[in-house]
């Protein structure tokens, strides 16, 4: 029998970009990233909640810095990926989650702006993102691709018409990624959340979140954001090579309860 190779778990040394890093499932994904040995650079929104997260990490001994970007902004998006892989010298993960609430009744008035809005943040900001990281992914020989979804990239909620047309255009994009870039050594996968607690999920008042997650999630219970990020880190595991194109639901099982 042959010898059971021995495939790393470890990230320690690699160079990880998580956008929307300040807050929720991006902030715990950051962290543990760091945790386990990895220089995270963190971008959001705004500089102050950005160098936040930085100090928190490096509070704990990792290594990160920080960069304030709109994720709409397609040149900004350039300018950042090319600083950050000066600053650590390549990019081996990328990790696209920057997303909002972006609730509108198709026929309200105002739709179109906020499908601008959800298309821009969270499809075309993925896209631009894996473009410009492309050469640096390709360098790094165990380059990684996570693009943060939803369940609602599976189905649907009334009134959510934007968020789930761009979270099954990430679903679509994922999957087209990992057929084309498969050959360079890069893959590419989903992460779907199910209801997770963090900022877009805040406002729910504690009683309809539990009324929620005792009718439709099997854990009875909405998830942290720290349950996520772990799926994440073993996606972009060395050791999970031959994980490409999937779209992997982190939801307490509500995808697959029907009654
Ligand atoms: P969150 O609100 O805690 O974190 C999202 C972060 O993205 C925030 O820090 C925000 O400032 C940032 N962001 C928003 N627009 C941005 C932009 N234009 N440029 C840069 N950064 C921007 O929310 P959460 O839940 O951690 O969200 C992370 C991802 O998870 C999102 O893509 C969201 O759609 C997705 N998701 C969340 C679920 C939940 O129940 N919380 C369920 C399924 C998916």
């Amino acid at each position: 029998m042959e010898p059971v190779r021995k495939l790393s778990r470890s990230i320690k040394g690699k160079v990880a970009l998580v956008t929307g890093a300040a807050s929720g499932m991006g902030r715990a994904t950051a962290h543990v990233f760091a945790d386990e040995g990895a220089k995270v650079a963190v971008i959001d929104l705004t500089q102050d909640r950005v160098d936040a997260v930085v100090k928190e990490i490096e509070g704990a001994g990792g290594e990160a810095a920080g960069w304030a970007l709109d994720v709409a902004d397609g040149e900004g998006i350039v300018r950042v990926v090319k600083e950050v892989g000066e600053r650590f010298g390549g990019l081996d993960i990328l990790v696209n989650n920057a997303g909002l609430a972006t609730f509108h009744g198709i026929g309200e008035p105002g739709y179109e702006d906020t499908w601008t809005l959800a298309l821009d943040v969270m499809l075309t900001a993925h896209m631009r993102f894996v473009r410009a990281a492309l050469p640096m992914l390709k360098k790094s020989g165990e380059g990684r691709i996570v693009n943060v979804a939803s369940t609602e990239g599976f189905g649907a909620t009334p009134g959510n018409s934007p968020y789930v047309a761009a979270k099954h255009g990430v679903i679509g994009l994922t999957r087209a990624l990992a057929v084309e870039l498969g050959r360079e050594g890069v893959t590419a996968n989903c992460i779907c959340p199910g209801p997770i607690r963090t900022g877009i999920t805040e406002g729910i008042p504690d009683e309809h979140k539990e009324i929620f997650a005792k009718r439709r999630v099997p854990l009875r219970r909405y998830g942290l954001p720290e349950e996520v990020a772990h799926v994440t880190l073993s996606v972009v595991l060395p050791a999970s090579s031959y994980l490409n194109g999937v779209a992997i639901p982190v939801d307490g099982g509500m995808l697959v309860k029907n009654a």
